[in-house]
């Protein structure tokens, strides 16, 4: 999913921390605040264009150089050895060791048990700067038996001077900062983190957007050059994402509350042929695992399938450059990932229940987990009515190991929330009792054998 931020999520930078990666001598466009830039019509959410330029910043005091000159391809020594220099998390993470999250067959081992089980998309929880915030929600996944949040895990800018709210690196014509402020940068996720270790939720952590919402894809060109296209295997971009991939997975691996790290949220080439996005996954997901082979990888895709399989309309037709059945079949990428949202692509609602047995017929094929990792409606009233049905078709006609609706919402002190939010009720019958409650006890209660 896409989505516009609320300008409530941006509040006032006052100081911050920088590390800066490298240097990048390119010539580039000027800066320029994304963040409100919608990519697409696949969200209705309400939007608000404020951008709250911080005339208050006061001090850069905490910038420190650690590469100055160059973009040119780091080995990964260097990167290892660079690491050193990072200030660490402040709060407790991996401290426990594990069990680590697995494939089994088809499904899962968490908290070594495998089970089938429901998840939810929580992208924002990265982005609260209140700490009381951030507990409720996983309090409120954990009472929810809401077993994965998937959580933005990148959230990039242009410009310090003119972002708001939390970022954890800013890419500019002059290169790669990191930011670990404590109230703006890094530190923000390392809380979320560790408070979903304290409350045993696990985390799907996407480390790049295709969409531009915290920064994404067109934050890396509008700083390095290229598109959206060109950005798989454009040298600069992609030096300055494993950079980024490296300090993140090192940072959290030996947490037991990463569930999996992901490519990219929704990564589309459009027009491309797709080996361009089976090559960059597949080098990038190898050179994840090199640096964590303990924890699971995937691509974070939307599914896109193509011919023979469907009728050859859009989703079927590979026209975003991403062939979900070869991509499953990638060494170094542990399950297959699927979104769904037919209001958007065209097509109705009880065609989602074909694409859910479609998916599932491809992970049977492929011998490997898959996941139903989007799908909602922006329906007013009864999202069950829409939602319902896709979940009934996952619990009682397939194999699909977890699903995970779009997305959760409680009352916070600011508003991240689109259309599609089902906001945190036990009273029966509302729809996150149904869709939420009932269902994550559902698939909880699915014996792991009927189905495999
Ligand atoms: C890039 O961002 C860094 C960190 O905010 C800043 O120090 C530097 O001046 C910026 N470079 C340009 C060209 O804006
Ligand atoms: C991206 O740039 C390449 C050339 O580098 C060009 O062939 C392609 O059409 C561009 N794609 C888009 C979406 O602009
Ligand atoms: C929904 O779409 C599918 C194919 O996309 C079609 O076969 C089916 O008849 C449609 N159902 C309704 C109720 O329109
Ligand atoms: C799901 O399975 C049930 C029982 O086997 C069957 O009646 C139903 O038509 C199936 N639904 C779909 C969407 O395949
Ligand atoms: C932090 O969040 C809690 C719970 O939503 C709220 O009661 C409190 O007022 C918030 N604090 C600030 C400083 O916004
Ligand atoms: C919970 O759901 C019920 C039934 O849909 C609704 O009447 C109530 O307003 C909801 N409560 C909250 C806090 O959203």
């Amino acid at each position: 999913m896409n989505l516009f931020i609320s300008a409530s999520l941006f509040g006032i930078c006052i100081l911050f921390q920088l590390l800066v990666v490298n240097g990048a001598p390119t010539s580039s466009s000027a800066s320029k605040l994304i963040l409100s830039t919608p990519k697409t019509s696949t969200t209705t959410s309400k939007i608000s264009s404020t951008s709250a330029k911080s005339s208050s910043i006061t001090s850069k005091s905490s910038i420190v150089t650690l590469k100055s000159s160059s973009t040119v391809a780091l080995s990964t020594t260097q990167l290892s050895s660079t690491l050193s220099s990072y200030p660490t998390p402040t709060v407790p993470i991996g401290a426990e060791g594990g069990p680590f999250a697995t494939v089994e067959g088809r499904m899962f081992q968490i908290q070594s048990k495998t089970q089938y089980f429901a998840g939810t998309n929580a992208w924002w929880l990265g982005q609260l700067q209140n700490d009381t915030d951030v507990f409720n929600v996983f309090a409120d996944l954990a009472l929810s038996q809401l077993k994965v949040a998937r959580v933005w895990g990148f959230s990039e800018t242009n410009n310090a001077a003119t972002a708001s709210g939390v970022y954890y690196q800013v890419l500019n014509s002059s290169g790669q900062y990191f930011n670990f402020d404590s109230n703006t940068g890094i530190p923000r996720l390392d809380y979320v983190v560790s408070t979903a270790e304290a409350k045993g939720v696990k985390l799907v952590l996407p480390l790049a957007n295709h969409w531009g919402d915290l920064g994404g894809i067109p934050a890396y060109t509008t700083a390095f050059g290229g598109n959206s296209t060109s950005w798989y295997t454009d040298a600069q971009s992609q030096t300055a994402y494993k950079k980024y991939i490296n300090l993140i997975v090192n940072r959290y691996k030996n947490s037991a509350a990463i569930f999996a790290w992901e490519l990219c949220n929704e990564p589309r080439c459009t027009g491309c042929s797709t080996s361009v996005i089976t090559n960059w996954a597949s080098s990038t997901s190898a050179y994840i695992k090199s640096l964590d082979p303990s924890h699971m990888v995937a691509l974070g895709d939307e599914g896109w399938l193509t011919p023979p399989a469907g009728d050859g309309s859009y989703a079927y037709s590979g026209a975003e450059g991403v062939d979900f059945a070869v991509n499953l079949a990638i060494p170094t990428l542990d399950y297959g990932t699927f979104h769904l949202y037919p209001e958007s692509w065209g097509y109705n609602d009880s065609w989602g229940s074909e694409w859910i047995a479609q998916h599932d017929a491809a992970g049977a094929a492929a011998g490997k987990p898959v996941v139903f990792e989007e799908y909602g409606s922006t329906a007013a009233v009864d999202k069950a009515a829409v939602c319902g049905p896709w979940q009934q078709t996952t619990l009682g006609n397939t194999s699909v190991a977890y699903d995970s609706f779009w997305q959760f919402a409680t009352a916070l002190s600011i508003d991240p929330f689109d259309d599609y939010a089902i906001y945190y009720n036990n009273t029966a019958g509302s729809d996150y009792e149904v869709l939420a409650f009932q269902h994550a006890a559902a698939m909880l209660a699915k014996n792991p054998t009927a189905t495999q």
